[in-house]
């Protein structure tokens, strides 16, 4: 098993290109069942999870072909497909459950293995179901299995979801794509990787448009249309970086990403004391000497602040000067990096979904386990500001959705190298 060493403490300093976004790169890729003709899509970031789809869009009948460096990809279907989307590729990846939509729609049926639990909590796909069984779809659960199936094709309905799913939303809108009439979704998350899933869809023929802040209109449509589209660039290693640069008091330009899609992120680290610039797709942020603290920062959905950059900030703020406290709302378990940095020196106190961190950490080199991808890159920045060297076990957590990370990290001035 892979792992890193870090030796710190080193500042951040240079120049960085952010690569495709794995969030949106996803369930784009599960969206194209919905097509019969061919689909490019540029862009793609080479982490696992991102194999692991392909893997299982294989497996399913779609034919793959990437260019050299596995950026774009070609896909077209075969002709014999497939519907069982098995335990063994969703079990490592939850976003495996968004081939359900889609294959229920073009196919009728589909036999997708239930995602499971993961550490950061107990993850359910009910909302995902309830409303596929709102579009007509029909299902039983057999040995960890969704048997899904639909007489005709799926039929347009009104659908409010009783809580803000990404996931949920993502397969909904692509099963409603090729639906009978007209789907009206309320309440519908609306992370810019939403967007980004609409406007491919919508590059295929799709229709559908937002009529209010959270509501969704999609007109059922007979067939896609062959497309190229390219993936947008990821706001969370966007916004992991920022905060590398921010806690090492560092002086970084980060390409190839909209600053305006991160505006909540940039405001609260020009809170603690970043300086920030921004032009059309480039940040340019220095970090302060002395960071200052924030108080009741707390998760929620967009455009509020992201679950996925909450292990991250968490460290900034242990290096912030005084008390801080952040709120988890999101997932009820995102907290298992805590114990980890608490190894290296950092005073934080867990009180249900609450955690108090004292501040002025002075972070010393230690051994650490990566629990998930996001507590895993927490770990790596808490390494990078730590006296001495550090290592980082189980980093398969971080191979899952930062691409080539510790290059871009090595290439701007952190002693960083893996070994296995
Ligand atoms: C997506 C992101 C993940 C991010 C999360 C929240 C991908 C591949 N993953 O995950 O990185 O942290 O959004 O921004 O895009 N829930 C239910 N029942 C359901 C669905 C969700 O109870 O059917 C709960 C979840 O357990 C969680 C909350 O709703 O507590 C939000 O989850 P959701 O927005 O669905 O997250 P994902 O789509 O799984």
């Amino acid at each position: 098993m892979d792992k890193f060493i870090v030796k710190g403490p080193c500042k951040i300093k240079g120049e960085i290109s952010i690569s495709g976004s794995k969030n949106a790169a996803l369930p784009i890729l599960a969206s194209t069942i919905l097509f019969e003709k061919e689909v490019i899509i540029k862009n793609l970031p080479r982490v696992k999870d991102i194999d692991t789809m392909i893997n299982l869009l294989k497996s399913l009948g779609s034919e793959i072909k990437f260019n050299k460096n596995r950026k774009i990809v070609k896909i077209t279907k075969k002709k014999k497909q497939n519907f069982f989307a098995s335990y063994s590729l969703v079990r490592t990846m939850r976003a495996g459950i968004l081939v359900l939509g889609a294959l229920v729609a073009k196919h009728q049926k589909s036999i997708t293995s239930l995602p499971g639990g993961c550490l950061i909590g107990a993850r359910p796909v009910n909302y995902h179901l309830n409303a596929l069984k709102k579009l007509g779809m029909k299902y039983d659960i057999k040995k960890g299995y969704i048997h899904a199936h639909t007489k005709e094709k799926l039929k347009g309905a009104k659908i409010r979801f009783s809580k803000i799913s990404v996931g949920a939303t993502e397969n909904t809108i692509i099963a409603a794509c090729l639906a009978n009439g007209i789907t009206i979704l309320r309440n519908c998350a609306i992370e810019p990787e939403i967007i980004d899933l609409i406007n491919f869809l919508k590059s295929g023929g799709a229709k559908i448009k937002f009529i209010g802040k959270r509501t969704v209109k999609i007109e059922g449509i007979k067939s896609l249309e062959s497309t190229s589209y390219s993936v947008m660039s990821d706001r969370i290693e966007t916004g992991t970086f920022c905060v590398a640069a921010c806690l090492t008091g560092g002086n970084l330009k980060i390409n190839n990403f909209d600053p305006k899609i991160i505006k909540t992120e940039l405001s609260l680290l020009k809170k603690v004391g970043a300086k920030i610039k921004v032009a059309k797709k480039q940040i340019h942020i220095s970090g302060p000497k002395k960071i200052k603290n924030l108080t009741n920062l707390v998760t929620k959905e967009y455009p509020n602040f992201p679950t996925d950059l909450q292990a991250q900030f968490m460290v900034l703020l242990c290096k912030a000067k005084g008390k801080s406290s952040i709120t988890e709302s999101i997932f009820e378990n995102r907290f298992m990096h805590v114990a980890e940095l608490r190894r290296l020196g950092a005073e934080i106190l867990i009180k249900k979904n609450k955690a108090f961190i004292s501040g002025d950490t002075n972070f010393q080199a230690a051994e650490l386990m990566s629990s998930d991808l996001r507590a895993s890159v927490a770990l790596v920045l808490a390494a990078i500001v730590a006296t001495g060297s550090s290592t980082i076990n189980r980093i398969y957590h971080l191979d899952r959705g930062y691409e080539n990370i510790e290059n871009k990290l090595r290439k701007v001035g952190v002693n960083i190298r893996r070994v296995n």
